[in-house]
Parts: structure tokens; C-alpha cells; sequence
């Protein structure tokens, strides 16, 4: 029977142990495609993906595999990503599984997105089976991972395959231990429809393309359905299932994993995590949803154009549709006009969004520094919550600002723990516990305001040990801390969106290093303009930027014409990510500025 030799899973692991380079094998293992066809057909619509060399969206891919048994089998293997802000969408893959494939490195060992995914692995009560990876480098060593995944993790590692997905061994291995330890889907095929929205994007033909795994029933070409929570109801026009190319099916049923689209044009009628179900024979309860992530970040997003605007809200309207945690709303400020406040899983997410708004819509931004949610009580009892830091009343008027902690999981050898503690006492930090594992490492917690990890907490960790720490964190909640809004004055008028939010112990230091910062950043003008760093009507920093004397072209005269137009349109490179604000012009590095600490 078809449905025993389905089997759906996922691959999961920390960033860089090779997730993508085995999904590339057993794809070759598994499929006529070259390894180049699946590359042009698989990254194609996403570029960034593959420049970043990360992988952020979800692939979907049905496989089938000759066991040795004797009989086909049917995989449907859906790849994740690996980075610390894409947990919801890792979540959302494995809610579409009976089965993972841990990889660890061999060189590496479990590092703290390991850990993470292994928990929301067995969340999704999964098959999780160990894989070691990278055992062709030299530095590999195996059976210490092994006894590491046994007693870190506290899984049986004893049949944990030892591969190298680069070198193509024990990939044979792996899709043997698939079949074998991966249960197949149960469900009944002609029960009442119940299909899990794991995904979906907007095509503007067919309109919004749903990535759906069926879990109970069947779904035909032509059936009317209903999604659960939106309450919509819909003809399904096509079904399919990617092989990677997109092939058409007439149904799709239990444990079928593919595409369905059904003229939807609103793109609010769908949401991923929904449930499909039909309309004639409905389901009585949806499906559970997968674990829905709230956005943690906070900035400004404007065109530099302001005539971009309703081109900036139709592009977010679309990115929304298959990332669910990206939120936005208008905003206006006065000195940049009208924009979107938008939200984000972390920095990388933002990044990662604005790149894909500026080249796929081909839309320049002018992003503010990121901020956090803050809960605010003021003197007259009024409650707030404050996303961004211009809205934040004035010191005089805060009873109580709280500000929202994580817990950060941080993985390092030894060596390392003395630096890495020293950047955490920085961030506001509190030690909570060291733990001593295997063969020289520690596992290191701390407790820190989640405003000082979001800007460049990743990046100094990694750093300063060399690229060998890891980290991972959860957020535990808020706590009262001692915060007030600084206000940065160009030519004596408030940037409201240079606005940002400091622990008063910090405030003077920080004051002081913003405005040098922005004095380095913001380009000479044709007069003086003076910066200031301001806590409510008190100035704590100010410099000046001196005048522009000579007009740019002065420098090179007489010399030779390419020169100058090299140079013109250099400027005008430079003036694309710059605002007008007042009369000053402000370029994009001075709005992050106002976070650095160096
Ligand atoms: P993300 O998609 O960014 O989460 O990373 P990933 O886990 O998919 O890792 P990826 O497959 O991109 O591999 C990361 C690096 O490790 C690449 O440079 C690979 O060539 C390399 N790599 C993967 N598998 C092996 C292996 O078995 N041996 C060796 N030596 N290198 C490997």
C-alpha cells in the first residue's frame, strides 16, 4: 500500500554542518537531476539565499528511493534553515514530519543551534536520527561527537551514521535508516480533509501558492475547501508536488507533501500554520498550529524616494505572505516622512528583509536602529508599550520602563570563557551558571537585555573567539531597568529617528561616543553644523561638523575629465542612501550609529 512507504522528514542542524550538502546528495542519490539542474531549479527565485550562502527558505522535494528491500519508497524531504533567527521557520518544517536527520560536525560537535532544533524536534514528537558529518577532515573526530550527542543531548547514538556528505559517503546509510526508523504518515485517506499550510508565496497568475502537508483525507482538483481559520472557501484549480520541478497531481492524500492553489488573490484569505479542510465534509478540529514566533526587533523602514511609498507597502504586503513573522504598520516621522514600522525575528532577519525589499522591488531604504518592545508605566499611571524610541515619554514622566531579557546559551572552548564573559558584563549581563562538557568545552549562561544582544553581540562573540563560540537564545521576559530616551539635535533640531534608548549608567559615555560617531558619518555641508546628545533639556555631548570650504570638483582641477566624472558619480553613489533632513544630509550609517558602543 502506497501510504506505509511514504516517508516525510526533515534535516536539521547547526549553521555550516552541511544540511544543504547532503540534501544535495540525496537528491543525486534519489532523483535524474545533476547536481547543477538542482541548483539552477531548486535556488533560482532566491539569489540572496545563495549568495549569503544560508539557507532561509523552506524546500520542499519529493524523492523516490529503491531500498534495499526491494520496494520504492516515497520521500518527501523538506530542507531548514539553520540560523539562530529562523526557529519559527524550522518549527514550521517539522510540523510537517514523522522524521529528522540530525547532523552534527564531526570536527565540530554539538554547538548551541543543535541543541535548539534537537528541542523543537522532539516538541514535534519527531524520529530523530543522528548523523556525523565531515568525518573525511582531518580534525573529525566521531566517536567523541558520538559519546557527545549521547551525553549532552541524551539520544542513542550508537547507529548514528558516520558520513561526509562532501565526500559522498554513508549517504546510502542515511536513506536506509529513513526508511526503517521514520514511521510512515497515519491518517485515513478518506476521513474528512485536513491539510497543514507549512508555507506559501504569490505567483501573480495563479495567485497564492500554498505548500501544504496532508494529514488526514484526500484533496482533489476541482474540490471546494475551507481554511479553518480564515473561514474562506475556495475551488482547488491545481495540485502538485515538487520533484524539484513542479509536476501536477489530480489529488493529493495522506502523508503527500506539495503545492496547492486555488485563485486565491487576497493574500489575507491564506495563513501559514492554517488548516485546509473541505468545504462539503468539513474537519472538526484544525490541526495544531506550528509554534508562532513574535517578532523581538523594532526599526524604521522609509524610501529614500518618498514618491515610493505605496511601492514600499506593496512589497511588504508580499514578503508577509510567506514569512508570517515579518509585521509592519505606517509610521510617520518628521524627519523622514512616511514609512513603515516593521518587525522582525532578529538582526539577520531585518537584513535579510531590507535587501530583499531594495533588490527584488528595487526600493531604497533608509532603516532606523533597531529597537526592542518596552513596557512603560508613567508617573500618571498610564501604561505604554514603546517599539520605538521616539515615542518613549521624557524622563521626568517614567514611573517604571521594563525591558525584555533573554537567556543566552553560549558554546565555547575553554579558552574563550574569560573574553566571552567580559562581553557579557558589558551588555548588561548576569552570570547564571557554567557548565564543563567533553574534551575541553563549556557551556556558559547569561541573562541579558535583549536590546543589547540585538546589535552586535553575534558578531563581537564571534570574533573574539575566532569563530568558535556559538550562541542560542530564548527570551524569559521582562524586567524593570533604569532607561531613558536620548535625543540627538542636528543644527539644534530633534531627529526623532535618531532617537534612541540607554540605561542612565551608560547614558554619558554613550552620548559621547554617538556623536563623535555621527560626526565621522555625516558629511561636511556648506555651514556648520552643530550635533548634540540631549537627555530630555539637558545637552550631555555635542560636536561640531565643520563646513564644507571647497567644492569637490576644486580638488581636481585641471586634471583630466575622467577623473571628475569618476568622482561625480561616486557622489552620486554615496547620495542615493542619504536623507535630506532639515538641511542637513544624513546618510544610512548614521542612523545605526546611534548604537554602536565603540
Ligand atoms: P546553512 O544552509 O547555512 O544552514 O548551512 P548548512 O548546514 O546547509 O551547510 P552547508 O551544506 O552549506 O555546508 C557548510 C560547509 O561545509 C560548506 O563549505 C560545505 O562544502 C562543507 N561541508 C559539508 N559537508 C561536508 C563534509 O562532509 N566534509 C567536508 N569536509 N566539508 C563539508
Amino acid at each position: 500500500e502506497r501510504q506505509s512507504r511514504i516517508r516525510n522528514f526533515s534535516i536539521i542542524a547547526h549553521i555550516d554542518h552541511g544540511k544543504s550538502t547532503l540534501a544535495d546528495r540525496i537528491l543525486e542519490k534519489t532523483s535524474a537531476l545533476t547536481q547543477r539542474e538542482m541548483k539552477e531549479q531548486l535556488l533560482d527565485s532566491m539569489d540572496l539565499e545563495r549568495e549569503r550562502g544560508i539557507t532561509i527558505k523552506l524546500n520542499a522535494v519529493q524523492l523516490n528511493y529503491k531500498a534495499k528491500d526491494g520496494e520504492t519508497y516515497i520521500f518527501h524531504l523538506i530542507d531548514t534553515p539553520g540560523h539562530v533567527d529562523f526557529t519559527y521557520e524550522v518549527s514550521r518544517s517539522l510540523a510537517a514530519c514523522e522524521g529528522a536527520l540530525l547532523i552534527v560536525d564531526a570536527a565540530q560537535g554539538i554547538e548551541a543551534q543543535t541543541l535548539a532544533n534537537v528541542y523543537l524536534a522532539l516538541e514535534n514528537d519527531l524520529e530523530i536520527l543522528p548523523v556525523i558529518n565531515k568525518i573525511d577532515l582531518p580534525s573529525a573526530e566521531p566517536e567523541r561527537v558520538r559519546n557527545e550527542v549521547e551525553e549532552v543531548i541524551g539520544l542513542d547514538a550508537s547507529e548514528a551514521v558516520l558520513a561526509s556528505a562532501k565526500a559522498g559517503i554513508g549517504i546510502e546509510e542515511i536513506l536506509e535508516q529513513v526508511v526503517e526508523k521514520v514511521p510512515a504518515p497515519a491518517g485515513d485517506p478518506d476521513g474528512p480533509l485536513q491539510a497543514l499550510i507549512f508555507d506559501s508565496l504569490y505567483d501573480p497568475y495563479r495567485g497564492v501558492v500554498t505548500y501544504i502537508r496532508v494529514t488526514e483525507g484526500t484533496v482533489k482538483v476541482g474540490d471546494m475547501i475551507r481554511m479553518m481559520a480564515t473561514k474562506k472557501e475556495f475551488e482547488v484549480v491545481e495540485l502538485g508536488v515538487f520533484t524539484p520541478k513542479a509536476v501536477n497531481k489530480d489529488f493529493l492524500t495522506v502523508g503527500d507533501v506539495g503545492y496547492l492553489t486555488a485563485a486565491i488573490k487576497n493574500v489575507g484569505d491564506t495563513q501559514v500554520g492554517d488548516t485546509i479542510t473541505s468545504a462539503v465534509n468539513p474537519a472538526a478540529e484544525p490541526l495544531p498550529g506550528y509554534r508562532k514566533m513574535n517578532p523581538m526587533v523594532y526599526c524604521g523602514l522609509y524610501p529614500v524616494d518618498n514618491a515610493k511609498y505605496n511601492d514600499l507597502r506593496e512589497a511588504l504586503e508580499r514578503l508577509v505572505l510567506n514569512d508570517s513573522a515579518l509585521q509592519y504598520e505606517p509610521e510617520t516621522s518628521q524627519a523622514l516622512g512616511f514609512g513603515y514600522r516593521c518587525g522582525f525575528l532578529g538582526l539577520l532577519h531585518m537584513e535579510i528583509i531590507q535587501e530583499r525589499i531594495e533588490r527584488e522591488f528595487n526600493i531604497d531604504l533608509i532603516a532606523t536602529a533597531p529597537s526592542v518592545i518596552y513596557n512603560v508605566t508613567t508617573t500618571d499611571g498610564e501604561q505604554m508599550i514603546v517599539d520605538n524610541p521616539a515615542n518613549m515619554p521624557e524622563a521626568q514622566l517614567l514611573q517604571t520602563v521594563e525591558e525584555p531579557y533573554v537567556k543566552a546559551t553560549i558554546m565555547t572552548p575553554n579558552d574563550y570563557v574569560g573574553t566571552i564573559m567580559e562581553i557579557c558584563q558589558k551588555k548588561r549581563g548576569v552570570f547564571q551558571t557554567m557548565d564543563y562538557l567533553e574534551n575541553n568545552r563549556v557551556n556558559v549562561l547569561y541573562e541579558i537585555p535583549l536590546s543589547e544582544i540585538v546589535y552586535d553581540f553575534f558578531d563581537q562573540l564571534k570574533s573574539s573567539t575566532k569563530g568558535y563560540a556559538s550562541l542560542d537564545y530564548e527570551l524569559i521576559g521582562y524586567k524593570p531597568s533604569k532607561l531613558v530616551k536620548m535625543d540627538i539635535l542636528l543644527n539644534g533640531e530633534k531627529i526623532d529617528a535618531l532617537s534612541v534608548i540607554v540605561h542612565k549608567d551608560f547614558a554619558y559615555e554613550r552620548g559621547k561616543v554617538v556623536v563623535e560617531k555621527l560626526k565621522e558619518l555625516i558629511p561636511r555641508q556648506q555651514f556648520e553644523v552643530p550635533i548634540q546628545a540631549s537627555i530630555g533639556q539637558k545637552v550631555i555631548a555635542r560636536s561640531t561638523i565643520k563646513a564644507l570650504r571647497k567644492n569637490v570638483l576644486a580638488k581636481c582641477y585641471g586634471g583630466d575629465i575622467s577623473r571628475k566624472r569618476k568622482l561625480l558619480e561616486k557622489q552620486k553613489e554615496g547620495k542615493k542612501r542619504m536623507k535630506t533632513i532639515g538641511r542637513v544630509e544624513v546618510p544610512q550609517e548614521a542612523f545605526m550609529a546611534v548604537l554602536r558602543m565603540d
